[in-house]
């Protein structure tokens, strides 16, 4: 059985490796910022249309150790390409390293690119062309220190593009990063979901998207493994069309902003998602929010401070924490920041504290149990 790499963020692994466990994957083994795992093509094909957080599957080809540039050129031209591409095709060549042995991501990129056309030039008298937006065949060249894997890239652009993002707010989240925030929270899509700092409405519309079952390549006609010359469109298609479940018929999500022209945006991207009739929407200071009656679950993302001093950014998290405590009794509240000391004004006592990254930023992911008058309730806040 081919063995497949799935790439996410750090910190997502394990929720990575439950996902692929409900797949049906074989021999799955946790590594850094990926899964590695085996399966057919059905679950190659399936992998990339209903991960929802993995950012791309790659399908190794070949691996080995090197300590040069010719080195390089030659473990490259090992690999016979014209199983993969023909001289009419075009391919892009992506490069991440981890090494002292090369220094530019993008110059590695060209000297692998040269090593496949210099093949086809040698055998063939002709070669395939470059396009980097929409190529027949994408290598993924993964070096480390003096390892090698290369790989074809069966996924094409990032798995978390779902394709609902019309426009980028001032901070989304990434759309895999959001799917994994609401797994990690373990959030039981019986009870209502919160996110009254929604910003363009990733985390609600994700949950939505959880909650009905929605694949999250549904709204994706392209990837990668669609223009290789073994692509089965047959298969793919029973992919697409396999019987939805009848998840969440009742499911109660709520989305609110300060920001008009967030939540305009918000609305509009679960328009796209086909998910708007299932989360309600509102423009409020989430001060005045009301919230439904708990037991429930609150996932926020703040602004960690980029264009807020600190002074008033310790305000604001010291009335989200007095907001949570005063009306979320019964509530697991969840606060994703990349601002730790801000966080400490929440007041209320973390359990536990997650660590993931939000593109460079590292963040916390802090639980927080609001159990209405109860001990536990006394213990949680810190005084
Ligand atoms: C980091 S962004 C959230 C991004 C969001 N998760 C997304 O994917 O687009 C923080 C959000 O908090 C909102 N916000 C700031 N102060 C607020 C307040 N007092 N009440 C409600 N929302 C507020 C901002 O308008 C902004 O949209």
């Amino acid at each position: 059985m081919p063995e497949y790499i799935a790439k996410t963020l750090f910190g997502l692994e394990k929720v990575l490796a439950e996902e692929l466990q409900n797949l049906g994957a074989a021999d799955i083994s946790v590594l850094n910022r990926a899964v590695s795992f085996k399966g057919d093509k059905r679950l190659l094909y399936k992998a990339n249309y209903r991960l929802r957080t993995a950012l791309k599957i790659l399908v190794p080809v070949t691996e080995g150790v090197i300590s040069n540039e010719k080195e390089l050129y030659d473990f490259v031209r090992t690999v016979h390409w014209d199983r993969f591409l023909g001289v009419n095709d075009t391919l892009a060549v992506e490069v991440s390293m981890n090494t002292r042995l090369f220094s530019h991501t993008q110059y590695i990129a060209q000297k692998i690119k040269d090593a496949v056309v210099d093949q086809f030039r040698d055998k063939f008298g002709s070669r395939p062309s470059v396009d980097l937006d929409n190529p027949s065949l994408r290598i993924n060249a993964y070096i480390s220190e003096n390892s090698i894997v290369l790989s074809r890239d069966s996924s094409g652009e990032s798995l978390h593009r779902r394709g609902y993002r019309v426009r980028q707010g001032p901070a989304p989240l990434n759309e895999a990063l959001a799917a994994g925030l609401i797994k990690i929270s373990g959030w039981n899509t019986g009870m209502p979901l919160v996110d009254f700092m929604c910003g363009s409405g990733t985390i609600p519309i994700e949950a939505a998207m959880i909650a009905l079952d929605i694949p999250p390549g549904d709204l994706r006609a392209d990837y990668g493994f669609r223009r290789w010359k073994d692509y089965d469109s047959v298969l793919f298609n029973e992919i697409v069309n396999e019987k939805k479940s009848l998840a969440g018929s009742d499911i109660r999500i709520v989305a609110s902003d300060i920001s008009s022209d967030a939540l305009r945006l918000a609305r509009q991207h679960a328009q796209n998602a086909g998910v708007f009739k299932n989360i309600s929407f509102s423009a409020t200071d989430f001060r005045q929010f009301m919230p439904p009656a708990g037991p429930g679950m609150v996932i926020i993302n703040p602004p960690y401070g980029e264009r807020i001093v600190q002074d008033n950014l310790n305000e604001l998290y010291t009335s989200i924490g007095d907001k949570l405590k005063k009306e979320f009794a019964g509530y697991e509240a969840w606060v994703l920041s990349a601002n730790a000391e801000a966080m400490k004004h929440i007041g209320l006592r973390p359990s536990p504290k997650v660590i993931l990254y939000n593109g460079q930023l590292e963040c916390r992911f802090n639980r927080y149990s609001l159990y209405s008058g109860s001990k536990k309730e006394s213990k949680s806040i810190v005084s």
